[in-house]
């Protein structure tokens, strides 16, 4: 053994880098304690959502029974989801549903479908690959893939899923979704599936958008913009062409999700491109539902043809299984379309009611927040028991706003929306914004109390 490798030798047995005595080995790390025994059917009773989830629920239900004024939450109503509603709390003006055109119950809609599932039964029962394919999915895809000018659609069976499923199989761990602070769970959920880093950039904000780029971009491959056509919780539009033009600058791509967009913005009802006037290439990706404007349900994706193609048929969670909405679905969306077209009076009155409603509650010193005046009116009453009172006292006098608290809005931003519709009427209409500003003048006298109203009975 040379000197160089007895020397090396010692070392090694006196310990690294020694030259002295040997270092005393460090204590072993606590074990960690083991984990609870939860047993048979307990798994989960102590998962950190459930505890929220069941707290929350306790909450609701302690203050509708100390108030007698009944859950707005998960309420059953026995007919169409129309303006006017039969519920267990009785008969109540509607503000709660997406039904922005009156669509959902429309007649020939309502026909449309009835008709494909006796053509084509209840389900689609098979994957579109293997013979679950029908006409009507093509004859959809199409319309959808001309409705925005880009070469390829597809239809879904969930637009949550659509935005899960497409951001999770385009994107990888080398790459990044850069996201509005503002968009939807459901893409956020995408980026989890795909492994991608998240960031984000403040609401509607191209400069902000230039200043995560600048410094973020160069650490990723892909980079995908994610932004809203007209936003869900705030009721204000996408101002996409301007964060289009940050994101060409950085090489990036760029996905705007219509949930909300398409059969209410534009001037035929086509959605923020056509607000826009912009190309169908002005982005990469539009995502959109069938659930909300066009009274249907399910999702849908439009692009690039080949885009389209490989989500098509590879795509897990919107291709895979049976991924395509069941007949009636399609059908009924395809209905929407041609009354959407034929009947553009439905769009004007959409807006007409919008403008006396957004009118009547400024004029009664209500915060509407970020709203630009649309058809989604957030009235910000901050306070989750604020929030839950106004929207009680509300369905106590007939009108129903769903209460919107954390953590789909931060805490102090909670809110009752109000989507309006084409068949609300004026009386409807000016009757909500007085009781509304009424309500919402009494829950907000009640912060003291809130920590009473909270509290669930059963802890
Ligand atoms: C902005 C946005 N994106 C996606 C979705 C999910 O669509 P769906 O309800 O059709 O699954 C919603 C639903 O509310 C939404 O508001």
């Amino acid at each position: 053994m040379s000197g160089d490798a007895r020397e090396i030798a010692r070392r090694l047995l006196d310990g690294v880098g020694g030259g002295g005595p040997a270092a005393a080995a460090p204590p072993p790390p606590p074990a960690p304690p083991p984990p609870p025994r939860r047993g048979p059917g307990r798994q989960f009773a102590d998962h950190p959502e459930v505890v929220t989830a069941t707290a929350r629920r306790a909450a609701v239900r302690s203050m509708a029974e100390l108030t007698e004024m009944g859950n707005p939450l998960f309420l059953p109503r026995t007919g169409p989801n129309g303006p006017v509603i039969e519920t267990a709390a009785g008969t109540l003006t509607n503000f709660s549903s997406y039904n922005y055109l009156g669509l959902a119950h429309d007649p020939r809609v309502v026909r449309a479908a009835r008709d494909a599932v006796e053509r084509y039964g209840a389900s689609a029962s098979a994957s579109r690959i293997i013979s679950g394919e029908i006409d009507l999915y093509q004859r959809l895809e199409q319309r959808l893939a001309r409705l925005y000018d880009v070469g390829g659609a597809m239809i879904t069976t969930s637009g949550y899923l659509t935005n899960a499923g497409v951001i999770g199989f385009l994107l990888g761990e080398r790459d990044v979704a850069v996201c509005d602070a503002l968009v939807h769970a459901s893409v956020v959920s995408g980026t989890r599936w795909a492994g991608a880093r998240r960031i984000t950039f403040r609401h509607n904000d191209p400069g902000s958008l230039r200043s995560v780029l600048r410094m973020s971009r160069a650490r990723f491959d892909r980079a995908l913009v994610v932004i809203e056509g007209h936003y869900s919780m705030d009721g204000d539009i996408g101002r996409v062409g301007e964060i289009a033009a940050v994101a060409r600058e950085y090489d990036c791509a760029v996905m705007v999700d219509e949930a909300h967009s398409l059969g209410v913005l534009g001037a035929r009802g086509h959605g923020v491109r056509e607000h826009f006037g912009l190309p169908g290439d002005a982005v990469d990706i539009w995502m959109g539902t069938l659930s909300k404007a066009l009274g249907s349900t399910g999702g849908f994706v439009a692009g690039d043809a080949d885009l389209i193609d490989a989500l098509r048929e590879m795509a897990p969670g919107v291709a895979q299984l049976t991924g395509g909405p069941a007949p009636a679905a399609a059908a009924a969306a395809l209905a929407a379309l041609d009354v959407l077209d034929a009947e553009p009076e439905r769009l004007q009155r959409l807006w007409d009611n919008t403008r006396l409603f957004t009118v009547a509650v400024r004029a009664r010193g209500l915060d509407l927040g970020m709203s630009e005046g649309t058809p989604i009116c957030p009235v910000l009453v901050p306070g989750d028991a604020q929030v839950g009172f106004a929207s009680a006292l509300l369905l106590q006098g007939g009108i129903y706003a769903g209460p919107v608290a954390a953590p789909a809005v931060a805490a102090g931003e909670e809110r009752l929306r109000f989507f309006l519709t084409s068949e609300h009427t004026e009386d409807q209409l000016t009757t909500a914004a007085d009781r509304v500003a009424d309500a919402v003048a009494t829950a907000t006298t009640l912060s003291d109390l809130a920590g009473d109203w909270t509290t669930p009975r059963e802890t």
